[in-house]
């Protein structure tokens, strides 16, 4: 049975919803609490089995590389500190050998997978976009893992969401459901809610056999005048079973303002060494804030 060892995390947008924190700073490297959000991605893939990452950066993506990468200078002022918690996790990010290559022009999702295409051969793979953290007993790409195992087919991490929100995402017209699963009839990329053909919605964690490439290929534009990944899966579908399957798990859009905050007050008031304190302070704010609105009411 073919494996799933190589995955390719997309990171070369601009970050333009996050300007001017994203001038000159991937988007990427924004901790939730003090973990930059593309370790929570490389950790998932990881955790799931994955053996080989490829990242796909463009310009001013340096900071990427170094946080995978040894800090000599800052190991050896920890060590001598005797700072040895921090030192571990500051050598923790450097345990994992990343590839990567740059997407030369900005042409989409769909353009930036293809750019991998030569480290991905003849393969199926994964895609994990960094948009999207999943917090989940089992990790959500593994989840999607075993579905392809078993069926040995693409595989595609969905989830609902209201009929208002079908225009952030991809969208998938199911034929068939069975418990979590899906079999897809057709995919859409950014429906109007009144075009959507369901509220069932691609997550940013996708299991796809080789055979996209050749759909990729093509380098037809999609919405926005993108290259859409969701286009070229639906393409696919017209010769291979395509599934979608409802992981299970917390999904966190990290791609939009409100959205990091929520992940980011979240994921702190689970931690043992903020959480109680921020919990005390959120249970004040809230107080503060509802007598304040009172007042001017
Ligand atoms: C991408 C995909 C879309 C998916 C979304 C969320 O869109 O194109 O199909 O639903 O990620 O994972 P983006 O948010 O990058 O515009």
């Amino acid at each position: 049975m073919v494996k799933v060892k190589k995955a390719i995390i997309p990171a070369a947008g601009l970050g333009t919803r996050f300007l001017p924190a994203t001038k000159a700073m991937p988007k990427e490297m924004l901790p939730i609490v003090d973990k930059p959000t593309v370790q929570y991605i490389v950790e998932e893939a990881i955790a799931s089995g994955i053996e080989d990452i490829i990242i796909v950066t463009g310009k001013g993506k340096r900071a990427i590389e170094d946080h995978f990468d040894h800090a000599f200078e800052l190991e050896d002022n920890l060590y001598k500190k005797r700072k040895l918690d921090l030192l571990e996790k500051v050598r923790e990010s450097a345990q994992v050998d990343i590839h990567y290559i740059r997407q030369k022009e900005p042409k989409g999702l769909g353009h930036a997978i293809w750019c991998a295409r030569k480290f991905i051969g003849d393969e199926p793979f994964a895609v994990l976009l960094g948009d999207d953290i999943v917090q989940a007993e089992t990790p959500c790409l593994k989840q999607l893992m075993d579905v392809f195992e078993q069926y040995n087919a693409s595989v595609i991490g969905v989830q609902p969401v209201s009929m208002d929100e079908t225009e952030r995402y991809g969208i998938i017209d199911p034929l068939r459901q069975d418990g979590r699963l899906y079999e897809v009839k057709g995919l859409v990329e950014k429906p109007k809610k009144e075009e959507a053909p369901s509220n069932v919605a691609i997550m940013g964690r996708y299991i796809l056999t080789p055979e996209i490439f050749k759909h990729l290929d093509k380098q037809e534009q999609g919405a926005g005048g993108e290259i859409q990944l969701t286009d070229a899966i639906q393409k696919l579908n017209g010769t291979q079973n395509v599934y979608a399957y409802v992981f299970e798990g917390t999904r966190y859009d990290v791609g939009e303002k409100l959205g990091f905050i929520k992940t980011t007050i979240e994921m702190a008031l689970r931690r043992e060494d903020l959480g109680e304190e921020l919990r005390n302070y959120l249970r004040e704010l809230v107080e503060r804030e509802l007598s304040l609105s009172a007042v001017r009411r």
